[in-house]
């Protein structure tokens, strides 16, 4: 199969190379034409695991390829991909579909023979109406089908999320579209992946459903760590002994600082918008998106209680600022609450992060940036752990301890073992087990 992608951001660059990975003959389009000349030197514009190796081998292979200008990719296309960004809008929390409808008024001008137009991008209910409202008017004789074909990668592991994943989920009433989308994904039937065909509309809603009950699933379990504190219990052992569960599951039970990152805070907000338009309120995820904005700013109380609970002069030691290891992605990171928090209450942050300083550098204002852990916990009052990267766990602690001021560490990710750290002399506080 042909494909063009058009957007070379998060989702379009992983699921074009691992597309042409399965044997599709794939052309990623940006308009950025810096990105494209950096992609043509096999330098990503994202931190991925493996990335760079997938994208070099099927760029050898001559299977995956990279244009400024669509308009060869497209009008060759048997499936051509919207995976442009669909931010959150200014002021009402809307998703902005200002690229989606541009790449659509694009495809329409260039596409040539039966063409399926697939959205990857996460959209509302209903673009796809409208993507084909759109194509239509400027192409009224095109031969065309517009599916909804929604991703379910994990930065950090979207490479290993695209190649097995739980299930693909595919929108379409046509079935020539179908046949084409059963195509591409032809090598997953050897993992015998599930791949479920919707109604479009149903497709869309999938995509975002699934986010908001995750999003809500770890808003949960953090509640259920605030009440463990309050009450004496171990958080980590509620979630194992519900997440035996079956029909409740053990994955997203780990309690922490809040969720970020660029598609959880988005789409429940986006989600909120379209139940509240459309008159059906999704009250549990308005309450999700409350609770998780009010937690990551309650985070910095929890620094300052553990200092006595002043923080005027003190030095704040931040290990790890993108919202989750693996990536070097700094959206809606709990970081950009908590530092500024900190140093609103008169501390100075030291910070460090593997891959995220340099966005960070952009995004926050007086933090000190240091070059590894070591540097930024020496002269701290206490260390913070922001977010589990492995070299995180894995500190050597009786130096940490020799570092700081006084030995006391804010595990907000629950990397460590409460009685062990006591053990090793460190005043340790966690979240949701007992001291
Ligand atoms: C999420 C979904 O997991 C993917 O299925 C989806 O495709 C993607 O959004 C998307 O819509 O594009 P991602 O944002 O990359 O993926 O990261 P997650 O691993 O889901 O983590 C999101 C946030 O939740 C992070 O801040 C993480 O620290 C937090 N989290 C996750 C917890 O606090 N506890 C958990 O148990 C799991």
């Amino acid at each position: 199969m042909r494909v063009a992608m058009i957007g070379t951001g998060y989702v379009g660059l992983v699921s074009g190379a691992c597309f042409a990975d399965f044997g599709h003959t794939v052309t990623c389009v940006d308009k950025d034409a810096s990105k494209i000349d950096r992609l043509h030197q096999n330098i990503m514009p994202i931190y991925e695991p493996g990335l760079d190796d997938l994208v070099a081998t099927n760029v050898k292979d001559g299977r995956l390829s990279f244009a400024t200008d669509g308009a060869e990719a497209i009008r060759r296309a048997d499936a051509v991909f919207i995976a442009v960004g669909t931010p959150s809008r200014r002021g009402d929390g809307h998703a902005d579909l200002s690229y989606v409808y541009a790449a659509a008024e694009e495809i329409a001008d260039l596409m040539q023979g039966f063409t399926v137009v697939v959205t990857k991008s996460t959209v509302p209910v209903g673009t796809g109406d409208e993507i084909e409202r759109i194509i239509r008017e400027r192409r009224p004789d095109a031969d065309f089908a517009v599916v909804s074909n929604p991703e379910f990668l994990r930065e950090g592991a979207a490479i290993g999320d695209f190649k097995r994943p739980d299930r693909v989920v595919v929108g379409t009433d046509n079935e020539r579209a179908r046949a084409v989308m059963a195509e591409l994904y032809r090598p997953l039937n050897l993992n015998e992946t599930p791949i479920m065909f919707t109604g479009r509309r149903t497709s869309e809603l999938i995509k975002y459903a699934a986010n908001a009950f995750l999003a809500m699933k770890i808003t949960f379990i953090n509640e259920v760590a605030d009440l463990c504190e309050a009450v004496g219990a171990d958080v980590q052992q509620v979630a194992r002994g519900i997440g035996l569960d079956n029909r409740i599951g053990s994955k997203f039970l780990h309690a922490g600082p809040g969720y970020g990152g660029s598609c959880f805070p988005k789409d429940t907000l986006a989600l909120v918008r379209t139940a509240t338009d459309a008159g059906s309120p999704v009250r549990l995820i308005e309450t999700t998106v409350a609770i998780n904005d009010a937690r990551k700013k309650a985070m910095a109380d929890r620094v300052a209680e553990a200092l006595g609970g002043d923080l005027k002069g003190r030095t704040v030691a931040l290990l790890g600022l993108t919202f989750k290891p693996n990536t070097d992605d700094m959206r809606d990171a709990p970081s950009l609450d908590v530092a500024p928090a900190l140093i609103a209450r008169g501390a100075t942050v030291q910070a460090f992060d593997p891959e995220g300083m340099e966005e960070a550098a952009k995004l926050l204002d007086g933090v000190v940036f240091k070059s590894g852990p070591y540097d930024a916990v020496e002269g701290a009052d206490v260390v913070v752990i922001l977010t589990e990267w492995n070299q995180f766990r894995a500190l050597d602690l009786d130096r940490v301890k020799l570092l700081l001021k006084q030995p006391v560490m804010v595990d907000l990710r629950n990397v460590y073992r409460p009685d062990d750290m006591k053990a090793r002399g460190f005043r340790y506080t966690s979240i949701g087990r007992p001291d």
